[in-house]
Order: C-alpha cells, then structure tokens, then sequence
C-alpha cells in the first residue's frame, strides 16, 4: 500500500474493450489499486469506458454502470482517450478498433495473439505514425515476461534459438499421457473435465494458438516479420501412447515446442518458425514444466540459456501482464514519449518446414530376419540422413526398430520415413516424432 498522496496533476484515460474473464481482471485491479497505480504511472489512470457485447450481464465488478456501452467503434474514436486495452480477440473488429484507437491518438495494449501474428505489420505502422505505443505481453505465454525481454532486455544480444511450451491446454494433455500412460482422447476428456481444455479445443491441440506465439516470439527475437502463414503447425491430436512410452524409454518426455531459430545459410541468416510435438531429453528446463504452466527457452549468444516460466493463461496472471503494459504506456503518455516499435531490420530469409534442420525418432515394426537392419540402413542413406543410435526391441513377432537420427533436413527426413513405409519387411512405422533439445 502507498503511504504517500498519490499524485493528482494529470489524469490517463483508459478504455477497456471487451469485459470477458480477463477483462473483468484488469477493471477490478486497475479500480482497485487505482491509488498504488497512480505512484507508479506518475499520473491517475481513469477508466472511462468498457465497451461490451451485451449491456445488463451480471458481472462481479464494482464500477459504475454509465461505464458500459455496446459501442466499442465509439469509444475509441471519442478522441480523449489516452490508453486502450484490448481484450475482445478475434481478427477483424479487434483490426478496426485498433487501428482507430492509434489514428485517434490512444496507445494501445492488446492481448491479441491472433491479430499480431496475421497482421502485426499494419498495427505497428499505424503505431509508428501515430506516433503512439503498441504493447503485448499478454499476448504470448499469459502472465510471463517474454515479450519485453525479446523487445528490450535482449535487444543488444543475439537470440539464437526460442524454444517454448506456450500453450497450457495441451502441456495438460501430454503431461496426462505421460503421468497416467493415457491415450490422447482419455487426457482431453479429463483436461475438458477440470476446465483446462475449452468445449470446442481445435485451437490448442492443432496447433493454432502456439502457431501464432511463435510468429510473435520469431519476429521479435530474429527482427524479422514472421507471419502465422510462415509457421509450420502440427498438433497433439496423432500423439499415442506408443509415442509417450516410446519417449520415456530414450529418457525423454513429449511436449509440444513452439521452436523459432537462426541459422547461418550459404545465401545469408535465415529464420524459421515451427510448432509440433517433440521428444525432448528429462534434463532438459522444459521437460520439468508440468501440468498447464509455459515456459520459453532462449539461447542467445551472449547471454546463453534463459528460461522463463510460469502460468500462460488465466485472468488473473493475463491481466498482470495486460497491467504491466498499460503502466508502461501510460507512463510514456505522461511524458509524450513512445517505446519501441516493429523492429523488421533483419529481414531474414523465412525457411519452410522441408529447409529446417531437425531430428527424428522412428519406431518400426519389423520382421526379424537377416537382412532388414540393412535395408532400412540404406533408406536413410539413400536420403543422406545419418543415424545416430538404432536398437532393437523384442524380437520374432514383436520386433521393432528403434532409430534416432542426427540432424538432417526435415525434407529428407520425412521422405526416408515415406520410404520405409513402402518397405515389405517393415510391418508399421509406429511412431515418428521429432526429437530437440540436445538429446
Ligand atoms: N488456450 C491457451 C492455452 C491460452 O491453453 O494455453 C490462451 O492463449
């Protein structure tokens, strides 16, 4: 709590657009703490708007009900407005009001993944020009600082490497498999069941709501526009509980990494961003986050390896980090400053999936006779993928190849597991899934 009066020369209006779980967060804190607030602003911030879908919604908040409208376009372009917070999601709407906000002066802090990693390209013009603040720690791995260390803490390093577990939804679900041994279809019910997974869950377990985290983590950490169309995405759905076991017998654990790298190519630095399951080594940082949390790994190449950790969503822990940004913003309105803007200047070449640098586990089923190591050796070499360890399990009936390549291209890695496929003595390729982390 503040001990002294805090200050009371100038005033911050903030319009909040969209009142949903994390909506409702950030107006009860900022009506809260609206005193500790003001200390650290250096100005009171006055909520003069909360623009809603519908009026009349009982909802467990104590302001002033002239606060609400319906017309959020309104809201934003009444042109008194210093900071805007948008909560609402979604591409369009979201665009527009943005996109008003700025031309009408207001900083903007949004949590709106979705939007920054389609067109973050038009938001952060129509910040430069307005000359105002476009923030988005909430944006990526909820309560996490990850954003502003990219944008600003790392600023004078190279990052390297960004490997994260962004999505809570299906950490919970592998982390289910793994704990339990269930199947994929077991762990979503249960993750449905306590509320983790959403009713409809398409957007975390294909993919679509880390794809888009790793189009933001790539451009911030590479300075390079990486779109949501630039980020291979596969989901958890084909993850069995042949792929988990088979995981934990190499010392791994299965997760599924948002990873975003640098690479030195003969043409210049190029960037890549991908989101798939993965197995990953029990010593490496992530294998330990468990249950809904995140956590993103950077490898930069002075500061080395840092990890940040901690929970991803939620309203309390999204709306510290939406809080966090309208402090900022709101600090450099009182001084008619902004922070920092797109920064593209790399403008490193974007590789697709088959030019990535990957590696691969492989499960085969076989026969076990003379002979067939030796095929399936000469697939991988006909594709100059190198193994690096091959053992086998059971034996007759039960025999199965288990092979871990070195790092290859995933083009050729994946058409030398098209190839096996083809082979007479190889019954099913049970498992492939690829493999990061320094195994
Ligand atoms: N649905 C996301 C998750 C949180 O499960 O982590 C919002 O991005």
């Amino acid at each position: 709590m503040s001990a002294d009066k805090p200050p009371g020369d100038r005033t911050i209006r903030v319009a909040l657009l969209g009142c949903g779980v994390v909506g409702t967060e950030v107006a009860r804190l900022l009506t809260r703490d609206a005193d500790e607030l003001a200390h650290r602003v250096g100005a009171r911030l006055e909520l003069v708007g909360i623009a809603v879908r519908r009026l009349g919604r009982e909802r467990n908040l104590d302001v002033p009900k002239e606060l609400f409208t319906t017309d959020a376009a309104g809201l934003v372009s009444r042109g008194d407005i210093d900071v805007v917070i948008e909560v609402i999601g979604g591409i369009d709407v979201a665009r527009e009001l943005i996109l008003s906000a700025l031309e009408n002066g207001a900083s903007v802090a949004t949590a709106n993944k979705a939007l920054l990693a389609e067109d973050g390209a038009t938001l952060y013009d129509a910040a430069a020009k307005a000359e105002r603040d476009l923030y988005f720690e909430a944006a990526v791995a909820g309560a996490i600082p990850i954003v502003r260390p990219l944008r600003d803490s790392l600023a004078g390093d190279r990052v390297q490497r960004v490997l994260g577990i962004v999505n809570g939804t299906t950490n919970f679900i592998l982390d289910a498999m793994t704990t339990t041994g269930a199947g994929f279809g077991d762990a979503l019910d249960e993750a449905q069941r306590l509320g983790y997974a959403e009713a409809d869950p398409t957007a975390d377990i294909e993919g679509f709501d880390a794809a888009s985290k790793a189009a933001i983590l790539a451009s911030l950490a590479f300075h390079t526009r990486v779109t949501i169309g630039d980020v291979y995405r596969e989901g958890i759905t084909d993850v069995s509980a042949a792929d988990v076991r088979s995981a934990r017998e190499m010392g791994c654990v299965v997760k599924l990494l948002a990873i975003c790298e640098r690479r030195d190519t003969p043409e210049g630095p190029a960037v890549s961003a991908r989101v798939h399951p993965a197995m990953i080594p029990l010593s490496h940082p992530l294998a330990s986050v468990r249950g809904a949390y995140n956590a993103v790994f950077v490898e930069s190449e002075s500061a080395g390896e840092l990890m940040f950790y901690g929970p991803g969503a939620g309203g309390a822990p999204t709306a510290s980090a939406v809080l966090g940004d309208v402090v900022s913003v709101a600090r450099n309105r009182r001084i008619n400053v902004f922070g920092p803007g797109e920064s593209s200047h790399a403008q490193c070449e974007v590789l697709d999936m088959g030019r990535t640098r990957t590696r691969y586990h492989i499960a085969l089923d076989v026969d076990d006779k003379a002979g067939v190591l030796a095929s399936v050796a000469h697939v991988f070499a006909e594709f100059d993928v190198s193994i690096r360890t091959v053992r086998q399990e059971g034996h007759g009936g039960d025999a199965q190849l288990v092979i871990v390549t070195h790092e290859a291209e995933d083009s050729a890695l994946s058409a030398t597991v098209a190839q096996l496929r083809e082979l007479d003595m190889v019954r099913d390729v049970s498992s492939v899934m690829r493999v990061e982390g320094g195994f």
